[in-house]
């Protein structure tokens, strides 16, 4: 066979980079997008999940059938489980109990164990999932804690492999970078990679409100976290990956206003992604209108749709939570609803 790749693992990465054509039509900036909900198992974390094992594996932390442990809103878990396959490993995911059904059914489906702690409590409460993963990892023989928070082979993946790939893609010819912010490791590897070779770029995370970390970028100062429904980015507390230093600005956006995006970015676009996609397009718009000049902007858009088709895409689950739903096409529905018989259904 000519064109094959021994394993999964091995075609992680090289995502495509698409401009936008229509959500951003107003502001004169050009925004592109690069779309790692891509990678085989639908998002960035993918590479996280490899890069992470992997290095633990050279190091001789994890080998054959042990166990991985993790905190994770899903995707790196998934990123994770496709390394514990290829190498006979076992994994322990433990989640909030915020993150939708799709992610915990699609851990699950690997064959991992899925421990779902409490969303609203402290990060030092015994039952968060931060202190239960931790507490599961000591517990454990031959366990090794991926710790995405914390881990600086965190920083050291996307400095290592997604700036260069972003650099050798574009040839640095853009102006801006821009990435939500979670456990930090996107942004600040990215940024301080590209830096490296493009002095002049900006960069600028984007935040959700109700997390701490735009604020404390701001002013130095950490404030309680309030709730938010986004699910992958913000924090409420700050990462060792965040490195506020490679970080000119950051973006805050809302929920709803994130999930209107991500819905218009699938009808208009015809881009299948996830919430934290519709925020960062939505902060990447912000940051335009407020530019005296046209800039290239690039943003990374983590995940896949599919992660949040009962919630997100789900008119039931928008209206719930008293979301705006705005119906396309209302006269096609008219036009169908007048040529079809009783007891027919428009769903
Ligand atoms: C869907 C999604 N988007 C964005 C991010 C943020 O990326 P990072 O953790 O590298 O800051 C995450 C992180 O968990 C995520 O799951």
């Amino acid at each position: 066979m000519k064109q094959f790749n021994k394993t999964i693992l091995d075609i992680i990465g090289n995502t495509p980079i698409i401009k936008l054509q229509k959500v951003a039509k107003h502001v004169s900036s050009d925004i592109y997008v690069k779309l790692e909900y891509l990678n085989p198992g639908g998002s960035i974390k993918d590479r996280l999940g490899y890069y992470l094992c992997q290095k633990a594996w050279e190091r001789g932390e994890l080998k054959e059938g042990g166990i991985i442990v993790e905190a994770t809103s899903g995707n790196t878990g998934v990123g994770i489980a496709m390394f514990a396959a290829v190498h006979n490993c076992h994994c322990i995911f433990v989640m909030a109990d915020k993150q939708s059904q799709e992610k915990i059914n699609a851990l699950k489906a690997f064959g991992a164990k899925v421990v779902i702690c409490p969303t609203n409590v402290d990060p030092e409460d015994p039952r968060s999932y931060y202190s239960v993963a931790k507490k599961l990892y000591q517990s454990l023989p031959n366990a090794f804690y991926a710790n995405q928070y914390n881990n600086p082979d965190n920083f050291e993946n996307h400095y290592q492999t997604t700036g260069p790939e972003i650099f050798q893609q574009t040839g640095g010819d853009f102006d801006i970078f821009m990435a939500g912010v979670g456990t930090g490791g996107t942004i600040s590897g990215v940024s301080a990679f590209l830096k490296t070779k493009m002095p002049q770029l900006k960069t600028v995370g984007i935040d959700i409100e109700g997390s701490i970390i735009a604020h404390y970028h701001r002013t130095g100062e950490i404030i309680p976290a309030q709730p938010y429904v986004l699910e992958g980015l913000g924090e409420d507390f700050l990462p060792e990956n965040i490195h506020f230093d490679v970080i000119d600005d950051f973006e805050i956006v809302k929920d709803e206003e994130s999930f209107q995006m991500t819905r218009q970015l699938l009808k208009q676009e015809g881009i299948y992604c996830g919430g934290s996609c519709g925020a960062a397009v939505l902060g990447a718009i912000r940051h335009a209108e407020k530019l005296s000049e046209a800039k290239r902007i690039l943003v990374i858009l983590p995940d896949s749709g599919s992660r949040y088709i009962s919630k997100i895409f789900n008119d039931q689950w928008m209206k719930s939570h008293q979301y705006h739903i705005e119906e396309s096409h209302p006269q096609l529905t008219q036009d169908i609803a007048n040529l079809v018989s009783e007891g027919v259904k428009i769903v």
